[in-house]
């Protein structure tokens, strides 16, 4: 028998500065009607001068620990997807591990898989959840992206923003020694199934590299990082329409799943434009999609657990309800995993 795994909890933070369209035309030639028109977004967060990725990711993890109403002494393993961390040792896993108060000894580390991090986490955390020697697994997707983001690109500085994502997982499965048994009064999501996928011979299309010198002074009190994201938005928009449409047949056909089974699509919230695409492509309607880039911008691998939150505020899902989340990100890396929602009767 499978064992089912279920998201228990979800919490998000996004830092309270929101840095509009109008905003940006005053650091590079731009307008908000050209934003707008080829990407969907108006504004995105910025993270508040001295406010660290992992001060946004312990957050998010704070909220999902209260939503799920476990407390951190339950917690046994802690991994954190990002492509902004500011070190790579110590991780952010580590360095949220003490602040929020986590048991000492429990394993805790980086995923580096960009924009699909957040799906790479759940798989990963599925399977070692399975393996019975965890019970209850803190997955956290969190960016600043402000801090690798050339605010002197107009191609690339109007598309970022900054945000995290986190959420408890357990198995639900009563005759599982120290599983946890679905609450009567607390929603969850069973976790179906999940597609993983990487191409790196694309690596070069969309990648974060060091700063060429001289750095600029910082403008609009924006932060100038040692390095910065350097992407082929022609090439990244046609490979991302092409593997996420791919990623979401994959997955249906893997749970025997039909598209018309669907009640809700979470995909990476990248350009609207691409979610349109992906639409045609699967032959469904746009307003399967819950968009929010219009107010966030593209946050890589915390665009999908901050979407998925705004959609369970705003009752998208009942219960039974399947659903999806697809993503694609630099690498290339790629992913998508099918769930359900279980809603509580009051
Ligand atoms: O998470 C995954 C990571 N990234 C993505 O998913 C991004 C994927 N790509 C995209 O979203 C789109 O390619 C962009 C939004 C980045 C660009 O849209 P586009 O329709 O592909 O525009 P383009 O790059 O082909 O540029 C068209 C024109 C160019 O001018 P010329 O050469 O036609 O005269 C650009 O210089 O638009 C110009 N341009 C701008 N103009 C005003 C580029 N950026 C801007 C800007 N404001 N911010």
């Amino acid at each position: 028998m499978t064992l089912s795994v279920h998201i228990r909890g979800l919490g998000i933070y996004t830092p309270s500065r929101r840095l509009t369209n109008h905003d940006l035309t005053r650091i590079v030639d731009t307008t908000d009607e050209w934003i707008v028109s080829r990407s969907g977004i108006k504004e995105r967060r910025i993270a508040a001068p001295g406010e660290t990725n992992a001060d946004l990711a312990a957050k998010a993890a704070k909220t999902a620990l209260e939503k799920a109403n476990v407390s951190p002494d339950e917690i046994d393993l802690l991994i954190v997807a990002t492509a902004s961390a500011e070190s790579s040792v110590p991780s952010v896993a580590c360095s949220i591990h003490h602040k929020l108060g986590l048991r000492p000894g429990i394993p805790s580390f980086d995923v580096s898989a960009a924009c699909s991090g957040f799906l790479y986490l759940l798989q990963i955390a599925v399977q070692m959840l399975r393996s019975g020697e965890y019970h209850n697994a803190l997955v956290v997707a969190s960016e600043k992206l402000s801090a690798i983001t050339d605010w002197q690109d107009r191609s690339t500085c109007v598309l970022f923003g900054d945000g995290a994502g986190a959420a408890v997982l357990a198995i639900a499965d009563s005759n599982n020694g120290g599983a946890y048994i679905p609450s009567a009064s607390r929603p969850s999501a069973s976790i179906l199934g999940t597609v993983l996928g990487s191409d790196g011979s694309k690596g070069d299309l969309l990648s974060i590299v060091p700063r060429t010198p001289p750095f600029p002074q910082p403008q609009e009190n924006l932060p100038v990082g040692t390095h910065v994201i350097s992407m082929n938005g022609r090439e990244i928009f046609r490979n991302a329409v092409r593997v996420m449409s791919q990623a979401c047949r994959d997955v249906l056909k893997k749970c025997n799943v039909q598209p018309s089974q669907l009640a809700l699509i979470i995909p990476h919230q990248a350009n609207l434009r691409i979610i349109d695409a992906i639409a045609g492509e699967l032959d469904l309607p746009l307003e399967l999609f819950k968009v929010n880039l219009d107010r966030y911008g593209n946050t890589s691998a915390a665009s999908i657990p901050i979407a998925l939150d705004e959609a369970i505020h705003e009752t998208r899902l009942k219960n039974g309800d399947i659903f999806l989340l697809v993503a694609f990100g630099g690498g290339f890396t790629w992913g998508a995993t099918l769930l359900k929602w279980n809603q509580p009767k009051i």
